[in-house]
């Protein structure tokens, strides 16, 4: 790469917009840091008329960016649309081909087509680099990458989704329940105000676990999803019951190999107030790698918004400007295997269960013969009457249970005339 770097930014949106700023601001910097000077040749949305927070340079928009790689000298592109497919794919795909360097911070790209991706890029000697598509502005990819290139990690977890838990943490906080507490994250910007189902199913952090185990095993990206839930069911009441069990409720994204296999999983969790992931609060996100020989590494910081997702796109400029131009994924692609995947009927823990009932005689027995039936053993219970409406809460607190029984047991228990809604089920981290 030569002094003078042409650069293009597709997407004016958020990351886009904030990025465009981030990097007229430095170029004194970004010379200084690396004796590159960069020149921004290009810029692309959708809608040139649209009103935006910085002065848009006519000359250089483009609103179809195909164009932009056909009629430019691009060296580095980012990539700030979004989605999986569709225009974002085509356009990365394109500038790989033509020797583009790539950098986005789109986890749906990169968990979906990142293998195919990395194939060109190394085929074309370019990079694709997307740090800033897992727990925004931490450097947690080039961590596992750099920093931790030689160790065996075993575990990555952590919490990968700033709006669960704002939505959480706020929940616990004010005891108001979830509508109205994603209502005022959505008006604090926390959440995306149309449709903000894909942080709160658990789909974003599993884009993110997906990623985080093919860094940390040197493996494919999975492309199934063994078990991923989100927060929608989470009531007050959960809270505080998990506050008397001296508990705390997040939603954890976790991987790790159990004999041999792959266990991708996002799902609620219960964990303890004691430890440091049930003391990561609010719009935070924090990342545990558990390897060998470091131990346990914690990194933690914020998961999204504009700034530090900026913050990550420009360590890849960095990088990029730095002449480390790697293996997307670490090692050639061609070197990551296909791992199996963990058989979720086997995943053994213990659960909380919470059951909403009718007040009558005979419901709590035929709650713990269904469980003794189908080999689920009772840690603790707790009942809480409801006399106004002569319902009650039963929460069942299990020894360590096999996913394929209560899968089971619950699918039974729906059926009983007694059990007023579907149980909600959270599960003890350990
Ligand atoms: N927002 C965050 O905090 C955050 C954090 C981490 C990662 N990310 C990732 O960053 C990426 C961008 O997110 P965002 O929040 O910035 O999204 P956004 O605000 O919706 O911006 C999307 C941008 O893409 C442009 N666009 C859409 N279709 C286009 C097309 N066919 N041709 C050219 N431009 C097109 C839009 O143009 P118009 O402006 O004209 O509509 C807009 O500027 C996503 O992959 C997201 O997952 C976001």
């Amino acid at each position: 790469m030569n002094n003078n770097v042409n650069i293009a930014i597709i997407g004016l949106g958020q990351v886009g917009g904030y990025l465009y700023k981030e990097l007229l601001k430095n170029r004194l910097n970004i010379n200084l840091l690396t004796g590159k000077k960069i020149n921004i040749v290009a810029i692309s949305a959708k809608n040139l008329k649209k009103k935006r927070q910085f002065k848009l340079n006519k000359k250089i928009f483009y609103s179809n960016p195909l164009k932009v790689i056909k009629k430019e000298k691009i060296d580095i592109l980012f990539e700030c649309i979004g989605l999986a497919d569709g225009i974002s794919k085509k356009i990365v795909e394109n500038a790989l081909r033509r020797k583009i360097h790539i950098i986005t911070p789109n986890k749906a790209l990169i968990s979906k087509h990142g293998d195919y991706l990395s194939k060109i890029a190394e085929k074309n000697k370019v990079n694709l680099e997307f740090e800033a598509s897992v727990g925004g502005g931490i450097p947690i990819l080039r961590t596992i990458k750099e920093g931790l290139a030689t160790n065996k990690i075993s575990k990555v977890y952590g919490i990968l989704n700033g709006t669960c838990n704002y939505i959480l943490s706020e929940m616990e906080k004010t005891k108001d329940n979830f509508r109205n507490v994603l209502r005022k994250a959505q008006k604090l910007g926390y959440a995306e105000p149309g449709n903000p189902k894909l942080d709160l199913n658990g789909y974003d952090a599993f884009a993110k676990v997906k990623i985080l185990s093919a860094l940390a095993f040197n493996k494919r990206l999975s492309n199934s999803v063994s078990l991923m839930e989100g927060i929608e069911n989470v009531e007050p009441k959960d809270f505080e019951i998990a506050d008397q069990l001296n508990l705390r409720i997040k939603l954890l994204g976790i991987t790790e190999i159990i004999n041999n296999k792959l266990f991708e999983r996002v799902h609620p969790c219960l964990v303890k107030k004691n430890t440091y992931i049930g003391n990561v609060n609010g719009v935070m996100n924090a990342v545990i790698l558990e390897g060998k020989p470091v131990g346990e590494s914690v990194l933690q910081g914020e998961g999204a918004g504009p700034e530090p997702t900026s913050s990550a796109l420009m360590s890849d400029l960095m990088s990029i400007l730095r002449g480390n131009i790697k293996y997307p994924f670490g090692i050639p692609t061609a070197k990551r295997k296909k791992i199996k995947s963990y058989d979720l009927n086997n995943y053994e823990n213990s659960l909380y269960i919470r059951f909403e009932v009718k007040d009558k005689q005979g419901v709590l027995s035929q709650i713990t013969k269904n469980l003794a039936n189908n080999k689920i053993s009772i840690q603790r219970l707790i009942q809480i009457p409801n006399n106004k409406n002569k319902t009650a809460s039963i929460v069942i607190i299990t020894h360590a249970t096999k996913q394929i029984h209560s899968d089971k047991c619950l699918r039974l228990l729906q059926k009983n005339k007694n059990v007023l809604k579907k149980p909600v089920l959270l599960r003890l981290f350990k």
